[in-house]
């Protein structure tokens, strides 16, 4: 079965290396793709700068004359606008949720209420789509609150404030001034809660869930955890932070009352159901869901899954989700992610990277590309987050220094990285 890989990112790169591996596997196609992607299959320009009838009916047609049979979406975006709702149809499977599900990602405020109704444990907060209510709200609140643009904002519509004159300039930014854009026509209020984080990914297929392996990204751009949120500058797998009973109450108590909340509403959810936890001192609360692998979260859990990608991917479109059976690699991974220079904020493309070769070299080091694409028989960097550099090892911090040392072999003009990838969890108090 040939298949054809939405997306452009780590994630993408991931997710196709990985089914490539399949027996079943045929040909890989990736729109757009990256400088990476290339190696796994080919890279095709398919137009879903708009999702209408006109962009969609290329992509099946595309998929019609290649033999096309499973489409995985890997980003949010042509997820919350319909992109699977449009390309079902009997011959042609999508791995993604369809719009109506899609929503948890897409929409704060719906997800919020989800969670209410469901009983789903999550941070206190409340919906705005006046801004003077938002404001007098947050002038007459005394503890820390987190300001959220309801919408999809690259995962940076979120202010978190320490007090209330920081509460009032995140309302005024994100309602006033819409630096979110549109996602901010609605705001959530929430609590601000402490803990560490966790990113728990499940595969559903409508019915069955699999949780995937525990996983911490690292959302900070500075090491120490400091400065702004990015879309994530590194992630390891498994984290200690979760043992089977944890795993087993966050199952119990946010992934299938979640499902369960959006079956009650006809809602059928098929793809990877992520949740974005704090392990606050009450228990695991929710932050947020993702309807999609988290990226740099897929890439250690790839490195590590055992078994047949697209098997399971055809089970979780199929409903078929109990019949199959995946494991993991006992060992540890751990992603660094290679970034542009000053990212999040402004950055410049084009830089030339020497050494790709070279690091994938190293044993159990694996590259898997993000902002890059090739230019006159070079790569070159083309976006913030550049590279991802999975390593494993028996341990946390052999993986972790494993990945250092293969990202210093790689070299583009203005290349940062967080060397402190896992340190929340290495220096924790025993
Ligand atoms: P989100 O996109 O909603 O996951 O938020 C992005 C980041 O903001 C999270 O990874 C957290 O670090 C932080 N955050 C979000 N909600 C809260 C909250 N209620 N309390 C504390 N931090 C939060
Ligand atoms: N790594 C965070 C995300 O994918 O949203």
């Amino acid at each position: 079965m040939n298949v054809l890989i939405i997306g452009s990112g780590g994630r993408e790169h991931a997710l196709g290396w990985k089914l490539k591996q399949s027996k079943q596997c045929g040909k890989v196609f990736f729109s757009p793709g990256n400088a990476g992607t290339a190696s796994v299959g080919q890279n095709v320009k398919l137009d879903l700068s708009e999702i209408n009838t006109k962009t969609t009916d290329a992509v099946v047609w595309f998929c019609k004359q290649n033999k096309v049979g499973l489409v995985v979406i890997g980003p949010e975006d042509p997820l919350s606008a319909g992109l699977a709702d449009r390309l079902t149809r009997p011959e042609l499977k999508v791995f993604g949720p369809k719009q109506a599900a899609a929503q948890l990602e897409a929409d704060k405020a719906w997800s919020k209420k989800v969670m209410r109704e469901a009983a789903v444990p999550t941070a206190e907060g409340r919906t705005f789509t006046d801004a003077e209510a938002a404001l007098r709200y947050v002038q007459a609140h005394e503890t820390p609150v987190v300001v959220k643009a309801a919408g999809l904002a690259k995962g940076k519509g979120v202010i978190v404030c320490d007090n209330a004159e920081q509460a009032e300039a995140a309302v005024k930014a994100v309602m006033i001034d819409r630096e979110f854009g549109e996602a901010g026509d609605v705001c959530v209020i929430e609590e601000r809660l402490s803990g560490q984080e966790v990113s728990i990914l499940a595969l559903v297929d409508g019915r069955n869930i699999f949780v995937l392996e525990p996983t911490q990204d690292h959302k900070q751009v500075g090491e120490g955890d400091t400065g702004p949120n990015t879309g994530g500058m590194g992630a390891y797998t498994p984290t200690p932070l979760i043992d089977d009973a944890m795993m087993m109450r966050i199952q119990r108590e946010v992934l299938v009352p979640t499902v369960d909340a959006l079956r009650r509403e006809e809602i059928e959810f098929k793809g990877v159901l992520y949740a974005g936890l704090m392990l606050t001192a009450g228990g695991p609360k929710v932050l947020e869901y993702n309807v999609r692998f988290g990226d740099p979260e897929c890439q250690p859990l790839m490195t590590r899954l055992k078994g047949d990608l697209l098997e399971v991917m055809l089970a979780v479109c199929d409903g078929k989700l109990d019949q199959v059976d995946l494991s993991w690699d006992k060992r540890v991974a751990c992603c660094v992610v290679m970034c542009s220079g000053g990212y999040p904020g402004k950055y410049t493309n084009g830089k030339v990277i020497t050494g790709l070769d070279e690091a994938a070299a190293l044993p159990d080091v694996y590259i898997f590309h993000a902002g890059t694409k090739s230019e006159n028989g070079e790569v070159v960097t083309n976006g913030g987050r550049v590279l991802n550099v999975v390593a494993l090892a028996d341990d946390l911090p052999t993986a972790r220094d494993k990945a250092n040392a293969a990202c210093e072999k790689i070299a583009f003009d203005g290349a940062f990285y967080r060397h402190d990838i896992g340190d929340r969890v290495l220096n924790m108090k025993k």
